[in-house]
């Protein structure tokens, strides 16, 4: 059924495994995730970023927010595992308070690009909306890049362990997300990839929340390597390797936030489909065998998280 992301994360949190927050921009991904769930017995989080609910909406914003949320709902009361819908990266009030009157369950204020005070200030009002509404509120500490990033000092940018205490105490927010060295896209890497384990504890144990992990994509090498077999440039892609991530959740990440690799996936599936159907002009066909390998990369990453048999 539609469920509370608060639900699945709450029970992710007690039980010690990381749920995938998976992105979405229309129907093709929703059933492919869907679909994933059934198959693994699993939960699933359904996220979309504003850019999603613009471009569900065709440029209006408001009107995107309640075709996913309808889709998303429909989808989700077909099937008996949990599937919730969250807003990923919300800046704007009104983009937020759209989510909020469409029905997503939670939503995510970002504010961590501004100083420490403003942003518990910004967050802190957006949790007494949402919280009124029955939505639960994910916000960010610390800012999303490398270690090795072009930074003066790594403590700069990630998320500082009393200051996550004061946050979570001040705001009254659901889940947090802290900034602990991953990055957004493909790209996440020059070298071996690293992550702050030591600060990941210490925020679990100084705020005992449900913890999020941006930019979690693995980029599996196998889906790069058949999307650059049928015409992909991808380059240098490097993610955050399974056994990464999967320290990361014993360490108290429950919210595995995942779009890369579904958009490498599908990518990968509608070249092989259209290089070995120049013939094919069916959507349907070409989308459906992208839809496949979607389905597939998100129950990996069931398997890998431990929420298959879970829901
Ligand atoms: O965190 C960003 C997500 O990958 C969503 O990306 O803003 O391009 O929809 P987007
Ligand atoms: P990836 O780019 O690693 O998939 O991260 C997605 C994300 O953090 C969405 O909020
Ligand atoms: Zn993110």
């Amino acid at each position: 059924p539609y469920a509370k992301t608060k639900d699945i994360l709450s029970k992710a949190h007690n039980e010690g495994y990381g749920v995938g927050a998976f992105n979405v921009n229309d129907l093709e991904f929703i059933q492919a995730i869907v679909k994933a769930a059934v198959m693994e017995n699993s939960p699933a989080i359904i996220e979309a970023s504003e850019g999603a609910l613009k471009y569900a909406g065709d440029g209006d914003v408001e009107k995107g927010a309640f075709i996913l949320a309808d889709m998303v709902r429909r989808y989700a009361d077909a099937v008996s595992v949990p599937i919730s819908l969250h807003l990923d990266h919300g800046h704007d009030l009104k983009h937020i308070m759209a989510a909020i009157k469409a029905g997503f369950t939670s939503v995510m204020i970002d504010a961590s690009d501004k100083p420490l005070e403003e942003n518990i200030r910004i967050t802190r009002q957006i949790v007494e909306v949402a919280h009124a509404a029955g939505v639960a509120v994910e916000a960010e500490l610390g800012r999303l890049m490398g270690i090795e990033d072009n930074v003066a000092s790594a403590e700069s940018v990630l998320v500082d362990p009393d200051e996550a205490k004061r946050f979570v105490t001040e705001t009254q927010v659901d889940f947090l997300a802290p900034a602990v060295g991953t990055s957004h896209g493909a790209f996440k890497f020059k070298g071996e990839a690293k992550i702050d384990y030591e600060r990941i504890s210490k925020v679990k144990e100084l705020t005992q929340l449900p913890l999020v992990l941006h930019g979690a994509s693995g980029v599996p090498a196998q889906w790069v390597e058949l999307a650059e077999k049928y015409g992909a440039d991808l380059s240098g892609a490097k993610g955050v390797p399974d056994e990464v991530l999967q320290e990361a959740v014993k360490r108290g990440i429950n919210k595995v936030n995942t779009d890369t690799d579904l958009r490498i996936a599908f990518l990968a599936g509608l070249r092989k489909h259209l290089a070995e159907n120049p013939k094919e002009f069916d959507p349907r066909k070409y989308f459906g065998e992208a839809k496949d390998f979607v389905t597939e990369v998100v129950r990996d990453r069931m398997k890998m998280l431990g929420s298959s048999g879970k829901a």
